[in-house]
């Protein structure tokens, strides 16, 4: 199933989801929104006041952030939604960053096996990426999406409106994804989006509404031409083999890093990999690290750093035979998926980012 993204051009996302909701298949549908303690209070009374189809729905509020992504806290939606009478009918609108959508999404799946549910992404990084696509998943023993389910939503509604509230270290992080979207996609963007940051130039709304269509619109015909990520769709992981290794050990030394931002630190290593074993220029791996330095600052990690950073990273969903495969650059809009990586090659990358 494709899903359809709403956004604003003339007739606004909101009005969009509101047709869409008050519309036959779903007038009659019995609606839950899931949200947590920050979008119940900063993204409710906009939602609500946009989308009259929404008046009367119940709400089911989640821990905030990564705590939400348990299958606890699934058991929990799955008991109040059977309390609250659902049924395979009923329809879920999640409201929130990437992990109201991910949990929201993943009891979506497995409620009475695969109910509809409704995107409606409130930070950056959910806006250009995790709201899109229909991968759910929930945490494991600290490893990351260890258990979830493809089940697309039927909508996404962009409205970058929610923006507003988003602390300025949330929108930092969607910036790294839509870096790699960027590096992805077009160098052009990418340029500008590295220029305007590095300048300290400010980002007005309307251009980063333009950069936000362009990544919502990139994910969205990648993920259509390969849904469960056979082929093609593994692009959209570049940064993410050492990111999710960098987010988790983040966690472990009770310094959590937010998933943008380890996914940001990820892209440094897998870029100097790509300049190592496919020759990308340096320029573009010293032009990242002047991003990351200016955003947040490079990690400078000790070997034994590197080496539980590592152990997460064997644990990855993308290996595949014990090897560890990342997503590499040739050039920009050039990845090359399922590159094969030796432990030694992750030791140097973690370790040498720190020197550019
Ligand atoms: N499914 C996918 O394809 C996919 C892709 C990328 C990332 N992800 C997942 O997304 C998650 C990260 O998402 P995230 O960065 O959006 O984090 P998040 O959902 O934790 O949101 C970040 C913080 O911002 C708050 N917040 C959200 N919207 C707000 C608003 N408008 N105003 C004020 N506060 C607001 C949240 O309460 C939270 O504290 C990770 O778990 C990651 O694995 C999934
Ligand atoms: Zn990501």
């Amino acid at each position: 199933m494709k899903t359809k993204i709403l956004t604003s051009s003339r007739v606004s996302a909101f009005a969009k989801l509101n047709r869409l909701l008050s519309g036959v298949s779903y007038r009659d549908a019995q609606k839950f929104i899931i949200v947590d303690a920050n979008t119940y209070e900063n993204c409710i009374p906009l939602l609500i006041s946009r989308v009259e189809a929404l008046e009367g729905a119940s709400f089911f509020e989640v821990p905030v952030g990564e705590e939400a992504k348990s299958i606890e806290v699934a058991g929990q939606l799955w008991q109040a939604l059977l309390e609250s009478g659902a049924d395979r009918d009923s329809v879920i609108v999640n409201l929130g960053g990437g992990t109201v959508c991910d949990i929201g999404g993943f009891v979506a799946a497995g409620f009475k096996r695969g109910i509809r549910y409704i995107n409606v992404p409130t930070t950056l990084l959910a806006m250009v990426d995790a709201a899109i696509g229909g991968k759910t998943a929930v945490n494991l023993n600290g490893v990351k999406n260890q258990v979830g389910f493809f089940h697309s939503p039927q909508s996404v509604c962009i409205c970058p409106d929610f923006l507003e509230t988003l602390p300025d270290e949330e929108l930092v992080s969607g910036l790294f994804e839509m870096f790699k979207t960027l590096a992805l996609s077009d160098k052009d963007m990418y340029k500008s989006l590295s220029d305007t940051i590095v300048s300290d130039a400010d980002l007005d709304m309307d251009t980063l509404k333009l950069f936000i269509e362009h990544c919502a619109g990139f994910k969205t015909s990648v993920v259509d031409s390969d849904p469960t990520e056979k082929s093609v769709r593994k692009i959209l992981n570049f940064g993410h083999t050492f990111g999710h290794g960098i987010e988790s050990y983040s966690s472990e030394i009770g310094k959590p890093l937010s998933h943008g931002i380890a996914i940001g630190v990820g892209m440094a290593c897998e870029l100097y990999l790509s300049h190592k074993k496919l020759g990308i220029s340096r320029e573009v791996l010293e032009d990242y690290c002047k991003i990351l330095t200016h955003l947040v600052g490079i990690p400078k990690y000790k070997l034994r750093d590197a080496e539980k950073i590592l152990s997460y990273m064997r644990a990855d969903k993308k290996n595949r035979d014990g090897l560890i495969l990342c997503v590499l650059l040739r050039d920009f809009a050039e990845p090359v998926i399922d590159v094969p990586i030796d432990e030694n090659e992750v030791r140097d990358a973690l370790l040498q980012i720190a020197k550019f």
